[in-house]
């Protein structure tokens, strides 16, 4: 949520157009707002703009060569969406420059030190303390964790020194990067260039100093030295494949991505090693708690379905937001929390109360150098790549691949037939459901048992892209309420053979009905897992149909950071 990225080098380069293409990659954290700060002639540059990064460039003429430049892409939290809200925030004298991602908590406190001071805040958005307090803390500016409580991490530079300050309090990412002859900044690596060949992650109660391309760091404001690990971007930003967005090119991407985990989850004896230690486990405990949010929180509630169908034993799947200590039993539990960036705010706390029931935690995560997966015991990666269009939709069915190849051998799924029915359903999604020429007033999906939860995350989905009233539920409950909304303007879609009476319930009352046929692919215990792809591809659509970019839904933002 929200984007930092910044560069700084010893010579003027074009930094200020490296950061408006580190931004452009990290847009898909936050995108209603976004700026620049820049140094030239020891005086900074601040450009600002409302909108995505493309509205941002427009207003960047001529950019000239500089030592460094800072940027954000805001996804706001306090403060409405306004050039004057956007990153970065300036000092009152001007001098000092600062993007940040997180909350300041004390905040009226700082106000009030701030006031003291003689300094008044001219926006309502937290960040501002930052550049106030480290023009107070001038040469103390290592001490700042001292003053500042939250979970933040930021990045600052000032119109003389022509270096950047970093510093991080709490869970939040931020990388430093190094090429031959740049630093760069990035809250996440995906944005980092391909020249880029050693990286450090700055860790709780850092900060640092980067000047003349050399690092100082502090922890707790004591100095330390940190090593830089080596680092290898596979990532293409632009890279849509021949696709029109990342939404499509991403449910493309599902057959090879579950021929991938099948292979080496069968095959790498690193992974094979911990399915069996994760057995062993399993056998020693009395309750397996699983923790997401959104989509991985589906991914959550089939797993808990199917591990107590596999392995005969309690299994609870929780919104990571809704744990609470009182929710834990004084038993023998293990957890598994599932998460597509790692970095989810809500199911970092939800981690912490784990931790403090001393409950052993497995991850199943797609960015395998997240907070989530640096904090878990252990870690099952989902092998799918960077996603990047804020619907999740791979990482979905690579979760429930994973969770089933963990939960029990199923040695007869061949791995082939399985990636062919996983292709035949992506050929088939189209004829089954398309756009409907009408646009509906609102959307049922319904299901039993594993299809009432691809009804819930069908759901998800299309409201997340189509912005429609779209609710899933299970099929035998519409009767006990929702049946009274059903009119011609009703659109619902049933997935699986079973739910017969309730689709002749919605036609008698006008409702058009689509269904989602269960596949009867011939020894396919999982095909469950690619049935979503047909609604996937129908949010998609429907989407594109209204007008939206299904790969930055209004008001939403990859990876939720915030609580
Ligand atoms: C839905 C979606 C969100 C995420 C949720 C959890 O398409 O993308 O609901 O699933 O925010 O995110 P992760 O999996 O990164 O923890």
């Amino acid at each position: 949520m929200c984007g930092i990225f910044g560069c700084h080098s010893q010579q003027s380069q074009n930094l200020v157009e490296q950061t408006l293409q580190g931004l452009k990659i990290l847009e898909y954290r936050g995108y209603d707002s976004a700026g620049i700060a820049y140094t030239i002639d020891n005086q900074l540059k601040v450009i600002k703009s409302i909108g995505d990064i493309d509205q941002l460039k427009q207003k960047v003429i001529n950019p000239p060569t500089t030592t460094t430049c800072i940027g954000h892409t805001r996804w706001a939290t306090n403060g409405t969406v306004s050039v004057k809200n956007s990153h970065p925030h300036l000092s009152t004298d001007s001098s000092i420059a600062v993007v940040h991602n997180g909350i300041i908590e004390n905040y009226q406190q700082c106000v009030e030190f701030l006031t003291k001071h003689n300094i008044k805040l001219k926006t309502p958005v937290d960040t501002e303390l930052i550049p106030n307090m480290l023009y107070l803390l001038s040469h103390n500016k290592h001490n700042i964790h001292q003053y500042l409580q939250g979970q933040y991490v930021f990045c600052a530079t000032d119109k003389q020194s022509n270096s950047l300050f970093l510093a991080k309090k709490g869970n939040l990412p931020l990388y430093i990067g190094r090429s031959l002859q740049t630093i760069y900044i990035s809250s996440d690596t995906l944005a980092l260039p391909q020249t880029v060949t050693h990286i450090i992650a700055m860790e709780d109660m850092e900060t640092c100093e980067v000047f003349d391309h050399q690092l100082q760091f502090y922890s707790n404001g004591q100095p330390i030295t940190k090593s830089w690990q080596s680092f290898n971007q596979s990532f293409i930003a632009s890279d849509k494949n021949g696709f029109a967005t990342y939404m499509e090119k991403e449910i493309n991407e599902i057959p090879a991505i579950m021929e991938r985990i099948i292979n080496t989850y069968r095959k790498d004896s690193t992974i094979i090693r911990l399915i069996n230690q994760t057995r062993t486990q399993f056998k020693q405990t009395k309750c397996i708690h699983l923790c997401a949010c959104g989509t991985s929180y589906h991914a959550a509630l089939i797993l808990a379905k199917i591990i107590e169908r596999d392995l005969h034993m309690r299994a609870i799947a929780h919104i990571s937001s809704e744990l609470t200590t009182t929710t834990l039993l004084n038993e023998p539990a293990i957890a598994i929390v599932i998460s597509q960036s790692g970095e989810t705010a809500d199911t970092l706390s939800a981690m912490d109360i784990l931790q403090q029931h001393k409950i052993p935690i497995i991850a199943f995560c797609n960015v395998t150098t997240s907070t989530i997966a640096k904090r878990s015991q252990t870690i099952f990666p989902l092998l799918c790549g960077p996603e990047i269009a804020v619907a999740s939709t791979k990482v979905f069915c690579a979760a429930l691949l994973v969770g089933c190849l963990l939960i029990k051998d199923y040695n007869t799924i061949s791995c082939g037939n399985f990636i062919e029915n996983t292709t035949k359903t992506l050929q088939f999604a189209r004829k089954i459901l398309s756009a409907p020429h009408k646009i509906p007033h609102r959307i049922f999906i319904i299901g039993k048992d594993i299809n009432h939860v691809l009804a819930l995350e069908a759901a998800l989905k299309i409201k997340e892209v189509t912005y429609l009233h779209c609710e899933g539920y299970p099929a035998n409950e519409l009767k006990h309420g929702p049946l009274s909304m059903v009119d011609d303007n009703t659109l619902s879609i049933v997935f699986g053979d079973d739910a017969t009476n309730a689709s002749a319930e919605i036609q008698a009352r006008g409702g058009k009905v689509i269904i989602i046929p269960t596949p009867n692919y011939q020894s396919d215990p999982l095909a469950f897992i690619h049935q979503i792809i047909p609604a996937q591809i129908f949010a998609l659509d429907l989407a594109l149909t209204l007008g939206n970019n299904p790969d930055k839904p209004r008001n939403l933002a990859k990876s939720v950071t915030v609580l």
